[in-house]
């Protein structure tokens, strides 16, 4: 009994938008209005509904509400579709079929049921633009702190869309549905960082230790060059070198104000200690020249005789002490 109830409303509220759709120029004076709004006039009333994006707005009786019967003609995407994740989306019901299945990323699949060659309500990701596509992922995405950013993050912006780097169908890495593996995914159009991570001395993302993304996040973040934060919202490398974030009673200014950048570069480097520059006087001296000859406590020895060189011997706190005001101990 109550089967047919939903059958008969469902046909009215078909009725309804049609004839919504026979009175375009007049709607607030169709049928529509009446107690229930039928979904059609719904949909056209908020165009920006996440539901669909890009596709003419759709009402409830253009889905098919089934996976099931697209199996017949589209068996190699049914399959791919049933061992991934995606498939959970069918045991949701909460969102109602829009949010479902195929149809949950392809959008209403009626008429393409009815007449397979009428693809004209369907999301194609192959013609889609980049921000489309992103879009209809997000639907159902956005949600969390990893997808906060991704309508603004740098990929987005240059035309990187989620399908770039993930394929629902076509995946060579099941988890996470990637395209490819890192790091040749990110390689493939990053090739200037590939010769880095090959420098003598590199975090070692090449044989699987680190990977791109525990330092940067693909989906965009708020900071700059889409670098993750450690849990204090601090720079992400104290997330595994939590050692070096004190606080200590005598800092070394740079190390809180400029960041780990400004003495290491994180990708690969000649000095063992991922240092900017090979040796490590150098590297002080860009900054502390003048206070050799201004400051009343430097010491005369600090010429660069060959044993004072060697500078993070003596000052070998060099990230920040609690004994000395200059790292000793
Ligand atoms: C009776 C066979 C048949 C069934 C059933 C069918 N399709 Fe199709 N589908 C086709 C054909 C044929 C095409 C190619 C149409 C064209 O390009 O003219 C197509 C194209 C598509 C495309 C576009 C593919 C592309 O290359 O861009 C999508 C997406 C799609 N179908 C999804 C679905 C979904 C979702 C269902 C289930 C609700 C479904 N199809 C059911 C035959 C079918
Ligand atoms: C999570 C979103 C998503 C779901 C769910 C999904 N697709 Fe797709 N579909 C895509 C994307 C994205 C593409 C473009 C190719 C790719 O990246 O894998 C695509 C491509 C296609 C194509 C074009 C041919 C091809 O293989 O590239 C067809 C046909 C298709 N999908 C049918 C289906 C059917 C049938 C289902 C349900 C069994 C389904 N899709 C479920 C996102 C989805
Ligand atoms: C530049 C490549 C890239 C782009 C673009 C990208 N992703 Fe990802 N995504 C990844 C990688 C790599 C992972 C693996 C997890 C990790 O290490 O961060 C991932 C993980 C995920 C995950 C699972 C992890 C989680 O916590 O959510 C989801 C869901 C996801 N991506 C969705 C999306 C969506 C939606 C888009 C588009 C808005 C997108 N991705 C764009 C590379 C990308
Ligand atoms: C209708 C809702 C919906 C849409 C649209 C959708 N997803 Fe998902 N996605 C899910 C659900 C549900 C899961 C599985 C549950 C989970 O792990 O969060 C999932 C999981 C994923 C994962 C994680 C896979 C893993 O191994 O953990 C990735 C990556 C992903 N989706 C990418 C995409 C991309 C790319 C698109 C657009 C082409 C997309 N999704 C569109 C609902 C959706
Ligand atoms: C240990 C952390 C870490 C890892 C791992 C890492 N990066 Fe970076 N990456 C950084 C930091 C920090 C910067 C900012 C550098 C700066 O400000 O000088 C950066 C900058 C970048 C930039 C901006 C251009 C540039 O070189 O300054 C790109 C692109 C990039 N990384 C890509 C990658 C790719 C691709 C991978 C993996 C192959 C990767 N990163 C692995 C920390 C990391
Ligand atoms: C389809 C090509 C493509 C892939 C794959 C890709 N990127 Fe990018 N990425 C770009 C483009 C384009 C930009 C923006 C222009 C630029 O800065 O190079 C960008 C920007 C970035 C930036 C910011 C650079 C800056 O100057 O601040 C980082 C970091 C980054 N990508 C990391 C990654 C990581 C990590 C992966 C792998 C998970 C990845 N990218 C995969 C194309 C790609
Ligand atoms: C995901 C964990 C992780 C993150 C995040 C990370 N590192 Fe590392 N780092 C490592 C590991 C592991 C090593 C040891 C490398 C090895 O043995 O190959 C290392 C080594 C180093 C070294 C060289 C240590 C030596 O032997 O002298 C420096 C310097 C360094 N990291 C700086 C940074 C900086 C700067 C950042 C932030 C941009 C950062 N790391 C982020 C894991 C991480
Ligand atoms: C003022 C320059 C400077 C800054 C800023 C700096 N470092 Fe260093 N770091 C060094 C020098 C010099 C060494 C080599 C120390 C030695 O010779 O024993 C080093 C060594 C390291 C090492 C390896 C040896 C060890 O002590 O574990 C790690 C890891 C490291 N730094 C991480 C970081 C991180 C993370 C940051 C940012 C929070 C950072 N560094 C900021 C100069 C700096
Ligand atoms: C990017 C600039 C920069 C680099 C590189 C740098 N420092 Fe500093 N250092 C500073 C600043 C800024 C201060 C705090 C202000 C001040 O007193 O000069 C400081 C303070 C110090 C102090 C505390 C004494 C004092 O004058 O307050 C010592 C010792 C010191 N640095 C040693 C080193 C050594 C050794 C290196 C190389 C491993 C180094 N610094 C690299 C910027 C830098
Ligand atoms: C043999 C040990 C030794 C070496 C090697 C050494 N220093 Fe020092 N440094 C000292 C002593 C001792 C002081 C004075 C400490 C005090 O005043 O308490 C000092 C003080 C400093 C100060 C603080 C001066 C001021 O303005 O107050 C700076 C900056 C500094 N050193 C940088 C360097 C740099 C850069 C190098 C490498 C080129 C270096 N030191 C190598 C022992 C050393």
């Amino acid at each position: 009994m109550p089967r047919f109830g939903t059958r008969l409303s469902l046909g009215l509220l078909v009725l309804l938008g049609f004839m919504t759709f026979l009175l375009p120029a007049h709607p607030q004076g169709a049928p529509a209005t009446a107690d229930k709004p039928a979904p059609a006039a719904q949909a056209a009333a908020s165009p920006g509904a996440p539901a669909a994006p890009s596709t003419p707005a759709a009402a409830a009786s253009d889905y098919v509400g089934s996976s099931e019967q697209c199996k017949v003609c589209h068996a190699d995407e049914y399959s791919s579709w049933e061992h991934s994740p995606h498939w959970a989306t069918t045991l949701d019901t909460r969102g109602g079929p829009a949010h479902q299945g195929c149809e949950g990323c392809h959008g209403a699949a009626a008429s393409h049921l009815a007449d397979p060659t009428d693809t004209s309500k369907l999301f194609l990701f192959e013609k889609a633009s980049a921000k489309d596509i992103n879009a209809r992922c997000l639907t159902c995405h956005a949600s969390g702190t990893e997808h906060m950013a991704a309508i603004n993050s740098l990929h987005a912006k240059n035309d990187v869309s989620c399908i770039s780097c993930h394929s629902p169908h076509h995946a060579t890495e099941p988890q996470f549905l990637l395209v490819k593996a890192q790091p040749e995914l990110c390689y493939s159009c990053h090739l200037q960082q590939k010769p880095q991570f090959a420098m003598p001395f590199h975090h070692r993302v090449n044989e699987g230790l680190v990977q791109c993304t525990d330092c940067h996040n693909p989906h965009g973040t708020i900071g700059e060059h889409q670098l993750r934060s450690s849990a204090t919202q601090d720079a992400v490398c104290y997330t595994c070198h939590a050692d070096k974030q004190g606080p200590f009673v005598f800092e070394h200014e740079v190390v809180k104000v400029e960041g780990c950048e400004s003495c290491h570069t994180p990708h690969g480097s000649p000095n063992a200690h991922l240092l900017k520059v090979s040796n490590v006087n150098i590297l002080c001296l860009s900054c502390h020249t003048t206070s050799f000859t201004n400051a009343p406590g430097a010491p005369s020895f600090h010429n660069q005789a060959a044993q004072y060189q060697a500078c993070t011997l003596c000052h070998s706190q060099i990230h920040g002490s609690n004994f000395d005001p200059t790292f000793f101990k």
